[in-house]
């Protein structure tokens, strides 16, 4: 089978693709045959090495993690055999290959309607968004400023953050092409953080303050973003997409403010049954076409190298796939 790895940090060049013997599940696992991989920001720093920044370190072989959209073929022992044949979504490492390993507890249900790009976002980057917005808590009403909003999970978050009732949803971006984007899919205003005044441009429109931040921004962002929250507002940040963890001055709290940190492995062991049942809530919104996933390239495994391209250009609009052989679309 083909299976893209890494074997030294750098551009997206060193990914290779290599010929490999089909993987066996051990205790606890499914072995998956590939549909599609949703491809993440973060592997693309990952690769990047050492320079990416602190929290983006990772050892070599690379092994790209990603959101697998696949079937299950074999399971381990210890995996009910029910689950064979199965259309299912997980989070893991060595996704871009025909075959994958996956934690059998960790399996999204994808249902037959669903089409890859929107079943590649049940494992990870839907539940992200979804939590991330119920760990603020959001309240209905609340104004919303939602970072990087034209991302993978960023699109998602604003859609869900109207489903969940908020009044004024602000997302920002890096480019005009986003910022439309980010108004396609439901976002009441769209500002260019890119540009210095951005906060004036949140003011003009939330003049009382935001009551939710949602960044995995960091840096500059982060700290501007803290200003703008109302009394009662509550950031959750998710992550540091400039590589380093910001240091938040506890005298910005004291004006009636609170921070939550939010990462996904923590919240399935803090609360497995909820993180379980999230990814099957998910699946029905998606079912129901209150929630779409847009996809902005679908490529073909052996193209992981683009993929990872796009993304460093920081020009995508949602999601990025890779398609195994069979998923392609015929020429
Ligand atoms: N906590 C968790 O469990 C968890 C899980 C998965 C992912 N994450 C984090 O969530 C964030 C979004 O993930 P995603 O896969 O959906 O990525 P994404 O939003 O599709 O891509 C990252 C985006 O971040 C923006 N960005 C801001 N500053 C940047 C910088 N210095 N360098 C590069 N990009 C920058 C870019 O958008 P603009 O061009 O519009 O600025 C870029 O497109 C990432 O930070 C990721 O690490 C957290």
């Amino acid at each position: 089978m083909r299976r893209v790895r890494y074997y030294a940090y750098g551009g997206p060049e060193v990914l290779t693709v290599e010929d490999v013997e089909q993987p066996v599940p051990h205790a606890g696992q499914v072995l998956l045959r590939t549909e599609a991989v949703g491809v993440n920001f973060v592997d693309t720093r990952f690769r990047r090495g050492p320079g990416s920044g602190s929290i983006f370190q990772r050892p070599l072989p690379g092994r790209p993690t990603g959101d697998v959209v696949g079937t299950v073929m074999q399971t381990g022992p210890g995996v009910d055999p029910r689950l064979t044949g199965r259309r299912v979504a997980a989070l893991a490492e060595d996704t871009y290959a025909d075959f994958v390993i996956a934690e059998a507890r960790w399996l999204a249900n994808v249902p037959d309607s669903l089409d890859p790009g929107d079943a590649s976002t049940l494992a990870m980057s839907a539940p992200v968004a979804l939590r991330i917005l119920r760990a603020a808590p959001l309240n209905r009403g609340d104004t919303v400023l939602i970072h990087a909003a034209a991302g993978g999970i960023g699109h998602l978050a604003v859609q869900l953050a109207k489903l969940l009732g908020a009044g004024i949803v602000i997302g920002t971006a890096g480019s005009s092409d986003k910022l439309d984007f980010i108004r396609t899919v439901g976002a009441d205003f769209a500002v260019d953080y890119a540009q210095a005044d951005w906060p004036d441009q949140v003011r003009a429109v939330a003049p009382d303050g935001v009551d939710v931040v949602l960044d995995a921004v960091g840096g500059p962002v982060l700290r501007s973003s803290l200003d703008l929250l109302a009394p009662f507002g509550r950031a959750v940040v998710y992550g540091a997409a400039n590589g380093e963890l910001e240091q938040i001055p506890v005298g910005k709290l004291f004006a009636l403010r609170s921070v939550t940190g939010f990462n996904l492995t923590a919240w399935r062991h803090a609360n497995p049954g909820q993180a379980r049942h999230e990814m099957d809530e998910i699946a029905n919104l998606f079912e129901a076409r209150q929630l779409r996933t847009t996809v902005h390239a679908s490529l073909p495994l052996s193209q992981a190298a683009i993929a990872h391209e796009i993304i460093e250009s920081r020009s995508h609009t949602g999601r990025i796939l890779l398609l195994a052989a069979a998923s392609m679309p015929a020429m």
